[in-house]
């Protein structure tokens, strides 16, 4: 065969495997500008919505008031039409105006796509956090606390003090916002502790409030309060003036404002918050209390500011925990001022012994008790044996790290009796884990293949506490289980029969 032959051929065999190949990731490629496409078109969306919607929808598109939320699965897989209609043409007689260039909006065609798709794929938290970059959300909204001895003398003023005191709750959740605090109105909505309201019909009040003012702010209640409930509203409105005349009003919270851009200022609203919010479970300056110290090289080092931020968010990810999700009662500037005032410990913060541990009283209750080397807990319910692994005749060794085909047959009798132990990682190195148990000896154990963990991640990091059980093999010492005290997360290496369970 001469070069030029020689040659064709293999352009020939190279056209024949790339056609093919090239035939076959042709979707994916599409997939892939798809995707790229809708990235696009939601980041440019977040921002129009910041400046535009958030007033009325919230920042993290909850909902304000009784203004819908757009953060929910109905209008996620809403058709086209529909959110293409509501956006540009809004919504006859509502405060929903028409955002199209041809209803009088300042939007084109291709920003209303982007704002649909927005409302389809966006991680609306992730908006939230822009609009707080952008210092476009309230820190709080003037939503006056009320407390049970203010509202028991309220009752007690009239045969019909419980329904005003019960009025009076419902409007100081879910009408000052606009009304004011004490029905004073502003900006965004009328007077309504005045003469002329009182003067009213309760029916034309209850109406008023039930089916909203046509193209206002004053949105219909009648899906968000109950009938009975607009009645004790419209109960307490009517005799506002005999409560108030008691000396009896609502007071404001103290409005908190901050310069977004002022460090100091974020950091103060995260101290204030901290002391108190957090400090009755996580302690003064996070020293530990029923909650982990958080104050502590080991958690900080550990956690990304995104994974606190999501921990306040959701709350505490053990089952049970007492750690309650903050997402829907704080805002987001709260909750990141919250995390940077966490962060900035950093720098100075002890390494705690153990800052889950019965000292902090920290974790759930079954991981409280101090581990007892002498009485082990065999997993899957056993009577405190642990794995028999040597025992076992049909016991294999699993692949160290040479890929899925190297599964040796072990030789049970070059293995050493099982061990149990406890003690802190050291280091995790790809498969291999250094640790310290608790009289200094420092250990090595492989955890099983590189390719098990880079699909599963190791869940084990410097400073962790932890407990295993594990036996002695020619080259190292392999492991049955291993749990890490600090985060309460179980690995099960080998499976009861002895195992391996990447073999599985
Ligand atoms: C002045 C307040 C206000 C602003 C600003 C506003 N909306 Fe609305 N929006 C409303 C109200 C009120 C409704 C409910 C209308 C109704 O009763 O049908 C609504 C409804 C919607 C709905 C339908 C919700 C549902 O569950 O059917 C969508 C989608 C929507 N708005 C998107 C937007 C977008 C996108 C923007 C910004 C371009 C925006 N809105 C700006 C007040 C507002
Ligand atoms: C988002 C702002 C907003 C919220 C929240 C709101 N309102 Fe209103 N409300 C308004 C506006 C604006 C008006 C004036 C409408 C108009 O122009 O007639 C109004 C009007 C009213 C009126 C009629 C006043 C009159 O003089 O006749 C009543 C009664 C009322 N609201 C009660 C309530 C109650 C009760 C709540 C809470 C359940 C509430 N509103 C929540 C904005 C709001
Ligand atoms: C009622 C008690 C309680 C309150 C209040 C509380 N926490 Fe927690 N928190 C816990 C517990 C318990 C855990 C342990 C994690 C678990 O149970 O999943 C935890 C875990 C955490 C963690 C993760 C620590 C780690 O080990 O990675 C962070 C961060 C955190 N809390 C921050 C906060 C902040 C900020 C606040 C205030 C907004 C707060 N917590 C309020 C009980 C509480």
């Amino acid at each position: 065969m001469n070069k030029y032959t020689f040659t064709s051929a293999i352009t020939l065999l190279l056209l024949i495997i790339i056609l093919p190949v090239y035939a076959y990731l042709e979707p994916f490629r599409m997939e892939k500008a798809q995707i790229e496409l809708r990235e696009e078109f939601v980041s440019d969306a977040a921002v129009l919505y910041v400046q535009n919607c958030a007033v009325c929808h919230g920042a993290s598109g909850e909902g304000i008031g009784a203004m819908p939320a757009l953060d929910n699965d109905g209008l996620r897989t809403a058709d086209y039409d529909f959110l293409y209609k509501t956006i540009a043409r809004g919504r006859y007689d509502t405060a929903m105006a028409g955002w199209h260039m041809d209803e009088g909006g300042s939007f084109n065609d291709y920003q209303i796509d982007e704002l649909i798709a927005m409302i389809r794929y966006v991680d609306w938290p992730q908006v939230g956090e822009l609009a707080a970059a952008q210092g476009l959300i309230p820190p709080t909204l003037p939503v006056p606390e009320v407390d049970e001895a203010f509202l028991a003398e309220v009752t007690a003023l009239d045969p019909d003090g419980a329904v005003w005191a019960e009025g009076m709750q419902l409007f100081a959740n879910n009408c000052t916002i606009c009304h004011g605090v004490n029905g004073e109105g502003s900006d965004l909505g009328a007077p309504l502790n005045t003469p002329e309201l009182r003067a009213q019909e309760a029916t034309a009040v209850t109406n008023t409030i039930t089916n909203g003012v046509p193209g206002t702010a004053m949105v219909a209640w009648d899906n968000a309060l109950t009938p009975t409930e607009i009645e004790s509203i419209v109960s307490f409105l009517q005799n506002w003036d005999i409560i108030e005349g008691q000396g009896l009003a609502l007071t404001p919270p103290e409005p908190i404002q901050i310069d977004l851009n002022n460090p100091e200022e974020v950091l103060a609203l995260g101290e204030h918050l901290f002391a108190t919010v957090c400090a009755t479970c996580h302690g003064e300056e996070g020293s530990g209390g029923t909650g982990p110290a958080l104050n502590s090289q080991q958690i900080l080092t550990r956690n990304t500011d995104e994974q606190i931020l999501n921990t306040i968010i959701n709350g505490g990810h053990r089952p049970n925990s007492t750690m309650p999700a903050f997402g829907d009662r704080l805002t987001m500037v709260e909750m990141e001022a919250l995390v940077e005032y966490i962060r900035a410990w950093e720098p100075t913060a002890p390494v705690v012994e153990n800052p889950r541990g019965t000292a902090q009283g920290g974790g759930p209750p079954w991981l409280r008790a101090t581990p007892d080397a002498e009485n082990p807990i065999a997993p899957q319910g056993g009577q405190g044996q642990g794995y028999r692994g040597g025992a076992n005749p049909d016991f294999q060794r699993g692949n160290q790290g040479q890929g899925q085909n190297d599964q040796s047959q072990a030789a049970p009798e070059t293995m050493g009796p099982t061990v149990h132990l406890s003690g802190v990682v050291v280091s995790v190195n790809e498969n291999l884990l250094a640790f310290q148990t608790a009289d200094g000896a420092a250990l090595a154990a492989m955890l099983g293949p590189p390719w098990f963990w880079s699909e599963n991640g190791i869940p084990l990091n410097p400073g962790d506490q932890i407990e295993l059980e594990g036996f002695e093999s020619p080259d190292h010492m392999e492991l049955n289980w291993i749990v890490n005290l600090t985060t309460g997360e179980r690995l099960d290496l080998r499976t009861p029969d002895g195992m391996p369970v990447w073999n599985n």
